[in-house]
């Protein structure tokens, strides 16, 4: 099966759709697949491959490049050395014997360990140099961590198209070349830069000024479709890597035997009645990137927990370490939940969110089912939100 389609004349998606993927690092959950992009530059002079596919996909792009009766491939750019982008290089490089590859001398190192591409078949590129496909010129821009410290762009002035490769990417799988529908991109690529760019937003903030002096008429990244109205992702991005956290709390939490749960039901309605937005996320069986989408911007986390063996719930504790490890802008956090003769969850979860830059407010801990005393403790914790909330200059 062929997927080729051409964008303009010189330019061609002949990347793969996979729409069939449901997890990525047997981690991150793909609820609508996604794709491997990879696009062909053909210049008066010189052809590029930028990036290539997911090593599952190979036959795809091998298929896509014969059908253009691609006979040569003078350099692929690799903006990025993991596999989905990176792992069909070996391959293409069999099948294009004269072609180079383009990279940062980061991702020269990495290739090499990972895929054990040939030094002499490796061309390394310092930060803005340029290299010319005749009538078009790639200038490649360092960009770190988008998604691992190796990763660059490229940017092509005359038709002011920009590879980003991860970089404004989303996890969706589409026979679209552009996005049609905003809001399903907007939730595809804000759940992409929660698991994989959220704890490097400092650097990606760097990032983005560095493209702001592009005249860029199109974004070309290798998941999900290209962007023809580039300021709907750039401004998402700005959005996202901002300082700004909204007035919302997010509550991941399991319950055993229903003290945590009326717990937290309780809690839901008085942070709703205090005019405060609420993200709640039962861990029994919650897609854990959709938490993350909602860690990206939230001002507080309360995790909800009943006690296992003196400790939280295995649950919990994969929630608090997945909040840890993603770093998001939340600026308090607290922990509510139940014990039944012991407890010790409260120290040990504050101890997993050492990462975070957060004031932790009061805790509210019940013995067996939560009664008036707990129910109070909750309405307070629920004001104190509100009161930090407004400290902030959230809400009046
Ligand atoms: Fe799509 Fe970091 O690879």
């Amino acid at each position: 099966m062929s997927t080729v389609r051409k964008i303009q004349s010189g330019y061609y998606a002949v990347g793969a759709i996979d729409w069939d993927r449901r997890l990525f690092d047997e981690l991150i959950p793909l609820p609508d697949g996604t794709s491997y992009n990879a696009y062909l530059v053909q210049g008066s002079e010189k052809t590029a491959l930028m990036d290539t596919v997911d090593p599952a996909m190979t036959h795809v792009l091998l298929q896509n490049l014969e059908q253009l009766q691609v006979k040569k491939i003078d350099y692929v750019v690799t903006h990025h050395a993991e596999q989905d982008h990176s792992g069909a290089l070996p391959r293409i490089l069999e099948e294009y014997p004269e072609a180079i590859v383009v990279c940062t001398s980061k991702c020269r190192d990495m290739i090499i360990d990972l895929l054990a591409i040939p030094e002499d078949r490796i061309r390394t590129v310092d930060d803005g140099e340029t290299l010319s496909l005749g009538d078009k010129t790639m200038q490649f821009i360092h960009t770190p961590w988008v998604h691992w410290p190796e990763t660059m762009v490229t940017y092509i002035p005359e038709d002011r198209m920009l590879f980003t490769c991860d970089f404004f990417g989303s996890h969706l799988a589409t026979s679209d070349l552009y996005v049609t529908d905003e809001g399903i991109v907007y939730e595809a690529a804000k759940r992409y830069y929660a698991e994989i760019m959220m704890p490097f937003r400092k650097i990606i903030q760097k990032n983005l000024a560095k493209l702001q002096p592009l005249d860029i008429r199109l974004i070309a990244p290798s998941h999900g479709p290209m962007y023809d109205k580039p300021e709907f992702i750039v401004n998402a991005y700005k959005d996202w890597v901002s300082d700004a956290v909204k007035n919302e709390v997010v509550l991941p939490y399991v319950s055993m035997h229903e003290s945590t749960r009326k717990m937290v039901e309780h809690f839901v309605g008085a942070l709703i009645t205090r005019g405060i937005g609420v993200k709640q996320f039962n861990l029994a069986d919650a897609d854990i990137g959709k938490l993350a989408i909602a860690l990206v911007d939230t001002a507080t986390i309360v995790l909800g927990t009943p006690t296992v063996q003196v400790g939280p719930h295995p649950k919990a504790v994969y929630a608090a370490y997945l909040a840890n490890a993603l770093r998001p802008k939340v600026r308090f956090a607290s922990v509510i939940g139940s014990y039944g003769w012991s407890t010790k969850m409260v120290e040990q979860i504050a101890g997993m969110l050492s990462n975070l830059q957060i004031q932790v407010l009061e805790p509210v801990v019940a013995k067996g089912l939560p009664k008036s005393e707990d129910f109070q403790a909750l309405d307070r914790l629920a004001d104190q939100i509100a009161a930090k909330h407004r400290e902030i200059g959230l809400f009046m």
